[in-house]
């Protein structure tokens, strides 16, 4: 028998998460469920300088975990695999490795994010998450190709699939057109065409696909989720609460949110029906849904979707949709339009200026604001107006 190695923990890990059932796959899927991590007295010394970090790594022991078994089905997996090529807990050394966010450090107390850890985890270290370092693109992850999106919460995020996204690889140009000349009398006109729709909607918000901010950063009280963890860091300092994640899949309860934003980005998501379900379960029975388009058969819509075919590494891959298109998704997800308000009657080839947006929708326009009340049902006369 070879000699035991003896841990003693520096500290606990404490979370919502009371039961193994309640535990999310892994953190990527954690949403923003929050926990701290307590530190004993003779340790936390160590903590000196880990605020600088806005991730770290948590080993820790499972220590619900039974007795370990060299071949385990994994979660949702049909097949028996070996231990070592899972993260399943019942292992020979029960040792469990997270990457949560860091929010604030207080001495002997760390509070974070994006926890998938069980309350009263012992804690066996803790180290700084350096991306240069840590982060890889892998060419294979065996068993679990394909499989990522089968787990629920859980999503390739692209460090698995080798892909990041055209969001993550270039969020400084893409962040730059908001203050260009093109670009700023455009997105100039279509916040002033938002504005009086969340405004008019109670909170907290959730944007969906927040990107870098641009939109969030002028409202109070927004949460803003997106799979490009790039243009997150961009919004995150632009005084946007942030999650990590997909609009098909939300980490939030139901009926958490006011409102719920989803501007120019339904063109953007692999799925926009799931999406557009995704919003409404998570959105208060008082609330709203709304969506910021560029309809397809617009100038504008023309306009970007020639620049998709030219092979433009942002629209390549967007799916552009007109007002009907989105009519019938919205149908298809028991939802309807209460109002639209309309701007970017301006032509592609013009100098571009700033706009007063139209209190309706305008033909030919090229942006709308397209707003969806959660209970729609005592507005039965307004309700069909548009669809
Ligand atoms: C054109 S940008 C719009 C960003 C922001 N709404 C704005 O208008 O400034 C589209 C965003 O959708 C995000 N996105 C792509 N797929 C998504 C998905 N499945 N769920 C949520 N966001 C997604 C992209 O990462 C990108 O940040």
């Amino acid at each position: 028998m070879r000699p035991a190695i003896i841990y003693r923990p520096i500290g606990a890990i404490h979370s919502p998460l009371k039961e193994p059932r309640d535990a999310p796959i892994q953190p990527a899927s954690a949403g923003n469920i929050e926990g701290t991590v307590e530190i004993y007295p003779e340790y936390a010394e160590g903590l000196a300088d880990l605020d600088g970090f806005s991730h770290i790594m948590l080993l820790y022991h499972f220590h619900l975990s039974k007795e370990h078994s060299l071949r385990v089905k994994p979660y949702l997996d049909t097949e028996v695999r070996g231990v070592f090529a899972t993260r399943a807990p019942a292992r020979p050394n029960p040792i469990g490795m997270s990457i949560v966010r860091l929010v604030k450090v207080e001495r002997g107390k760390l509070h974070i994010r994006d926890v998938d850890i069980l309350d009263g985890t012992p804690l066996l270290d803790i180290k700084p998450y350096v991306p240069a370092f840590d982060s890889r693109s892998a060419e294979r992850i065996g068993w679990l190709a394909g499989k990522l999106d089968d787990l629920p919460g859980t999503r390739d995020d692209g460090r698995f699939s080798g892909g990041e996204s055209v969001f993550d690889r270039m969020t400084d140009t893409y962040d730059a057109w908001y203050d260009s000349a093109e670009g700023r009398p455009l997105y100039e006109s279509e916040l002033k065409c938002l504005r009086p729709l969340v405004e008019d909607s109670p909170g907290p918000v959730l944007e969906i696909g927040v990107g870098t901010g641009r939109f969030a950063m002028h409202f109070p009280d927004v949460t803003g989720i997106d799979p490009s963890l790039h243009a997150l860091a961009m919004a995150e300092k632009r005084g946007v609460k942030t999650v990590h994640g997909y609009g098909e899949n939300l980490p939030f309860s139901d009926k958490t949110f006011g409102c719920v934003l989803i501007i120019v980005t339904l063109c953007f998501v692999e799925n926009p029906l799931d999406v557009l379900r995704e919003a409404k379960r998570v959105l208060r029975k008082d609330g709203s849904i709304i969506i910021g388009l560029v309809p397809k058969d617009s100038l504008w819509g023309a306009f970007y979707e020639e620049k998709k075919r030219a092979g433009h590494p942002f629209y390549r891959s967007a799916e552009f949709y007109s007002l009907q298109d989105l009519g019938n998704m919205l149908h298809a997800a028991g939802l309807k339009i209460s109002r639209i308000r309309s701007t970017l009657r301006q032509r592609p080839d013009e100098p571009r200026r700033i706009e007063e947006p139209q209190e309706d929708s305008v033909s030919g326009a090229g942006f709308l604001c397209i707003e969806i009340k959660a209970d729609d049902e005592d507005r039965k006369s307004h309700k069909d107006r548009y669809l």
